[in-house]
């Protein structure tokens, strides 16, 4: 019996993965791992959600990264103390999904001061000296804000309302977050060049669904009189969706108001193919990958693209494909 048990460890030591390692071994396989500190807006959308899983994936211990994750529930207090903890850890790099642009400049110095490359996703940092981050990798906001009011004037014309007096329900993301200001400021512009276009209420829903179905809700059930609904995200139309369901209100291609949507997730694509939501306008959150570019490049002394905007397109309700919907990843 003795014997039996001795084989078995034997066994053990040599096929079981990290069985038979000594302690230095685990400490030299983790030393070479470049250690990542992720700070993330929150949770607040399927968009989001796409995104903080293609950075985890991708920043996995198997491609070399160790990631310390922070999700600030849409708080910048909680960013900045996510990124002094990341300082103190001495992590390689930071990495910053900012909420919005302003109000990062002290805690960006403190970590140029401690040596720590910083790389910029998704929304921008407004700050006065460029080279406290080495790169920002996302989407460019105004053009797709741009898309989205070119499809519109397309579509009236198409519908032979161009002329007609054209009321526009707005629902705004996070204030001060690029994404916010370069879509609104996209329809904003939009709306200067189309004299019959009024935007009837501006309403600030955190691109939440939660927010939105509250103040559709209360707007629409004080004024009905809309014909376009543009939301700075698809969460925020699926609140807003919910609210019009509940007022009888119907909406899409076949419906009395049309929806302009961001994002283009799987759940609003759907709506899109049922016609439910008229144009989805993409955001592409898969950013891992490019982190890692950008991270190689720096590990390997290559100054990486300051700016890098990822390509993105819009899908119509009339023509959007099963095909198209499937091929896609998030
Ligand atoms: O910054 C990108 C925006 O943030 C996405 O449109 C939205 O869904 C997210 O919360």
């Amino acid at each position: 019996m003795k014997k039996l048990v001795c084989v078995l460890l034997l066994l053990c030591l040599l096929f079981t993965p990290g069985c038979g390692k000594s302690p230095e071994d685990d400490e030299t396989e983790t030393d070479n791992l470049i250690t990542v500190g992720f700070s993330q807006v929150g949770a607040e959308s399927d968009w989001r959600a796409a995104n903080t899983k293609s950075m985890q994936e991708s920043l996995s211990e198997a491609s070399g990264f160790e990631l310390y994750f922070n999700d600030a529930k849409q708080k910048q207090d909680t960013q900045i103390k996510a990124i002094r903890t990341f300082i103190q850890q001495q992590v390689d790099y930071i990495v910053l999904a900012p909420v919005t642009e302003s109000g990062w400049e002290s805690v960006l110095e403190e970590a140029a001061a401690a040596g720590i490359p910083v790389i910029i996703v998704d929304r921008q940092v407004d700050v006065s000296n460029p080279d406290l981050y080495c790169s920002w990798v996302g989407s460019d906001f105004r053009k797709e804000a741009d898309m989205a009011v070119e499809w519109l004037e397309t579509e009236l014309k198409r519908q032979g309302r161009d002329e007609e007096e054209i009321n526009i329900l707005h629902l705004q993301g996070t204030m001060g977050a690029t994404a916010q200001i370069q879509r609104s400021r996209g329809l904003e512009v939009g709306v200067g060049k189309n004299m019959n276009w009024h935007i009837v209420s501006q309403l600030e829903c955190e691109y939440t669904q939660a927010a939105a179905y509250e103040q559709t809700l209360k707007y629409l059930k004080k004024n009905r009189n809309i014909d376009v609904i543009y939301s700075e995200n698809d969460n925020m139309t699926f609140g807003a969706m919910e609210a019009m369901d509940e007022l009888g209100i119907t909406y899409g291609l076949e419906g009395d108001v049309m929806i302009i949507s961001f994002d283009a997730v799987h759940s609003a694509l759907e709506n899109c193919i049922n016609k439910k939501i008229n144009l989805c306008v993409e955001c592409n959150p898969l950013h891992g990958p490019r982190v890692i570019t950008i991270i190689r490049q720096l590990e390997n002394g290559i100054t990486p693209s300051k700016l890098a905007y990822v390509p993105e397109t819009c899908f119509d309700a009339r023509t959007i494909t099963r095909a198209q919907i499937d091929s896609r990843t998030y």
